[in-house]
């Protein structure tokens, strides 16, 4: 069986910016950089893109291209005993991220569907979370599924269906090559527009103006590794498929470099339509900034809709803005899909067709309890676990794999043969050292709080129902995958290295 290929370079960028750019960049980010000293955020930001994002993306890309396989297979071919680590990573990410992660986009094809009428009406925190969410109290009561939600669901899975069935390269190749260019041009439209309005540079002066107070805050600075780590999509597996697709002459650190600047610019752009509209707010409402904004999920749909309803022409620009939020979670999802088909053809060499129909029904029921009213409570649960304790451990785990237990020069010495931008021993350092001491910090940051009081104040049996066992079963569910025997030969073939 051959192994499917990108036609070409400039697909498999787009592709990995496409999985790069997600829910995380246009609303995250910028919240975070607002309250984490503006324009001083980006100190810490900078800081850990070059230290731990770029190292960590070009070896994901060295192990997926010179191992020649998706995470388990080319964990295999590091080192024998730790294919179960790359079956983790795209188990929790299939039975984890992108489950909620589809539900969230759910959300804003309802949105942008809403936003034609202002369909939120004049309250839109009591519309979001009593009417569209019907929030119920706990995690344990999880009500009825809301079916708006639910229908909107199975239109997102059926366009995930869609692309992955077709392929590397009809699929996943073609879809980015449309989408990307039409989310950095409707992008640009946003952020021009949103300039033009009334009290815009009140908004950007509160995202950009540096406070440097806020950096000898220690979390200011983990806060940035973990979103670097995120948004980059590092530790999902992704990459290493995504770069097994490569032909043998491909420019690794070129394609690396491309990839994690793109996606920082692109949050960074995305950025001043986000604070524009909310400066716009507080001129109009005679508030200040701090009065109107608010983190994440409450920022893109309690305090934008707000704003897009005071808005001459708001329900255009709310529609282009929840669209872009499709088009950018889109791209990340199928790519969260794309790790774990990749690792099931490797091992068992089945065919994709069949193989994609099937998770794509399976993902949809396994998304089904995120719509449901305690949904949003167990998005938060299964996230704060997921990202705080999967992707990081994963995150250690592939620099001491292939630092410590693997020739890590044969993995620079291919990358080299290959790329434009060179590798040394700074490289090496940062992967065998540096990295690995990061983000054992923020592991040890995160229990350590963990076990202070329970997360979020949910109490602890829903902590441990939901999110300790999520990550308990998937890890089981890891080993078995791993023990069961090879259907291909392709864990026999060596490296190109
Ligand atoms: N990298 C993707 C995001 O930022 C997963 O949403």
């Amino acid at each position: 069986m051959k192994r499917e290929q990108w036609k070409s370079q400039l697909g498999f960028l787009l592709a990995a910016v496409g999985s790069a750019i997600g829910l995380g960049n246009i609303w995250r980010f910028s919240y975070m950089a607002y309250s984490y000293g503006g324009g001083a955020f980006l100190i810490p930001y900078l800081t850990a893109l070059f230290t731990a994002g770029i190292p960590l993306m070009i070896l994901e890309f060295a192990i997926g291209h010179e191992r020649i396989g998706s995470a388990p297979l080319a964990y295999k071919k590091i080192h024998r005993s730790w294919e179960w680590l790359g079956w983790w990573a795209v188990i929790f990410v299939m039975f984890g991220i992108v489950l909620y992660y589809t539900v969230i986009i759910a959300w804003c094809l309802n949105y942008f569907l809403l936003s034609f009428n202002l369909g939120w009406g004049s309250d839109p925190n009591n519309f979001f979370f009593q009417k569209f969410l019907a929030m119920s109290k706990s995690p344990s009561q999880l009500g009825a599924i809301r079916t708006p939600i639910l229908f909107s669901l199975i239109v997102i899975w059926f366009i995930n269906w869609a692309i992955e069935f077709r392929g590397v390269q009809k699929g996943l190749e073609l879809a980015n090559k449309i989408f990307m260019p039409l989310l950095f041009v409707l992008t640009a439209v946003l952020v021009f527009w949103s300039l033009s309005l009334d009290g815009a540079s009140l908004g950007i002066k509160a995202y950009l103006r540096p406070d440097f107070s806020k950096l000898s805050n220690p979390k200011v600075w983990i806060d940035a590794y973990s979103q670097i780590f995120f948004t980059l999509s590092l530790g999902f597996g992704i990459m290493i498929a995504y770069a097994s697709y490569l032909p043998e002459k491909s420019n690794i650190t070129r394609n690396a470099y491309l990839t994690a600047f793109i996606n920082c610019g692109y949050s960074l752009f995305a950025g001043f339509a986000v604070f524009s509209v909310l400066g716009f707010m507080a001129q109009a409402e005679g508030k200040a900034i701090s009065e109107v904004v608010t983190q994440s999920i409450g920022l893109a749909f309690v305090a934008y809709p707000k704003a897009l309803s005071m808005m001459p022409g708001g329900n255009l620009f709310g529609a282009i803005f929840f669209f872009c939020l499709v088009v950018a979670g889109i791209s990340s999802s199928v790519s969260i899909v794309e790790a774990f088909v990749s690792a099931l053809i490797d091992k068992f060499g089945l065919n994709r067709k069949v193989l994609v129909s099937l998770l794509s029904v399976l993902g949809f029921i396994g998304s089904i309890v995120f719509t449901t009213q305690a949904g949003l409570l167990w998005l938060d649960i299964v996230d704060h676990f997921i990202t705080n304790y999967g992707l990081v451990v994963v995150g250690i785990a592939e620099c001491v794999l292939a630092g410590w237990l693997f020739d890590v020069t044969i993995l620079q010495r291919h990358v080299n043969k290959v790329s434009s931008i060179k590798i040394g021993k700074g490289w090496i350092t940062l992967i065998r050292f540096f990295v690995p001491l990061v983000l054992g910090i923020m592991l040890v940051g995160a229990l350590y709080n963990e076990v202070q009081k329970p997360y979020g104040g949910y109490g602890w049996a829903a902590i441990a129902l939901i999110g300790v066992n999520w990550i308990v079963l998937t890890i089981l569910a890891a080993v078995v995958v791993a023990t069961r025997p090879w259907k291909t030969e392709l864990h026999k073939k060596g490296g190109r290295g």
